[in-house]
């Protein structure tokens, strides 16, 4: 009777294993590589969202905290680095880029998601866009609140961003920005607030999709922004300097002349309107581009075409901080002048 028992209670054991075996071999594999950031902020208050520490949690404890991750896929966190956007430096853009490629060309990960401080998170999501060439999504996801505030962000950001990695709708869409809810393309969304949870937009394109009781809904079928270029890094170890200067009333060139004599390899001004400048900066940018020394005029104002000037080239459709991006793997990977204006041509 007693082996009968014990019989039985071993055959239900194997049955419950081999079915939530049988469970997970269906669900996908996500990776996530964890940056930093406030998505991984703390503070002793939980009404602090502003004097917190960003890049303080280990990835495993930001998936620990969302139990439903493991509903969805079969996660594995990786931490690349841990600190502010601010610090993320080439070596770290170029192992991120590398990671990813690398996880995604083996074929075994249905996407890959990126955890990132949200200042620069449009910087790294571009320079994964222009150097990945992959179906699957590829997701970068940050958070506005840090995880001890109250009504943080982080772990529904997170919770969407391995929902839509895990996803085959999110194929072919290129590198996917996810904040408030929002589906971004990596290639026009912007951080438009310094402290808002609203921080993201993508003013004149708009966003791919949304989600709806954690589910993404999307507007448009799979679409990949216009003449996107793609960079390989394989090779790449190191990217060159490049300066963006602010412009603005009555300026002169002294920004400019020190970026050049402290290395840069080339600029980026973020100039007024269309991208215009001083008359006195316009003939210094003038000189530099006679001498081979590649300066993209962009526009301060946040959103907006800027087109090619007799003196420098037109940034496109790209803010500052994107063309900095452009114009470094540009230099990186041996581009002339020539060639770097044909990138921001085919921008437009
Ligand atoms: C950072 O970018 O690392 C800090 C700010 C944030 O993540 O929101």
């Amino acid at each position: 009777m007693k082996k009968t028992l014990l019989n039985t209670l071993l055959s239900s054991l194997i049955l419950y294993t081999s079915v939530s075996l049988a469970a997970d071999a269906i669900k996908p594999n996500v990776t996530i590589l964890a940056t930093g950031g406030t998505i991984a902020g703390s503070s002793k208050s939980n009404l602090d969202t502003t004097d917190y520490k960003a890049g303080s949690l280990d990835i495993n404890v930001l998936i620990n905290a969302v139990p439903e991750i493991n509903d969805v896929a079969i996660v594995k966190g990786e931490q690349i680095s841990n600190t502010i956007s601010g610090n993320i430096s080439s070596e770290i853009l170029l192992n991120l880029s590398k990671r990813v490629n690398h996880l995604l060309n083996e074929g075994k990960q249905q996407g890959v998601v990126i955890t990132h401080g949200t200042d620069t998170i449009e910087e790294t999501a571009f320079f994964l866009e222009l150097t990945t060439q992959n179906k699957q999504p590829i997701v970068i996801v940050g958070a506005m609140r840090p995880a001890t505030a109250i009504s943080a962000d982080g772990p529904m950001n997170l919770l969407e961003s391995v929902v839509l990695a895990a996803d085959k709708k999110a194929e072919n869409r290129g590198v996917m920005v996810v904040l408030n809810d929002r589906i971004g393309s990596a290639f026009y969304t912007t951080k438009a607030n310094s402290t808002t949870p609203d921080a993201f937009k993508s003013y004149e394109p708009g966003y791919l999709g949304v989600f709806v009781s954690g589910k993404p809904k999307f507007y448009y079928t799979p679409a990949q922004p216009v003449d996107r270029t793609f960079f390989d890094v394989s090779k790449v170890d190191k990217l060159p300097n490049v300066e963006i200067i602010y412009a603005y009333q009555d300026q002169t060139p002294t920004m400019l002349h020190a970026a050049i004599n402290n290395g840069a390899k080339g600029i980026i001004v973020a100039g007024s309107g269309n991208g215009n400048v001083s008359s006195n900066m316009e003939e210094a940018i003038k000189q530099l581009s006679d001498k081979g020394i590649p300066v993209v005029m962009a526009t301060r104002t946040g959103s907006g075409y800027v087109s090619s000037k007799s003196f420098a080239i037109g940034s496109g459709f790209l803010n500052p901080q994107k063309s900095r991006i452009l114009l470094q793997l540009a230099l990186a990977t041996g581009a002339n002048l020539k060639q770097i204006s044909n990138y921001f041509d085919s921008q437009r």
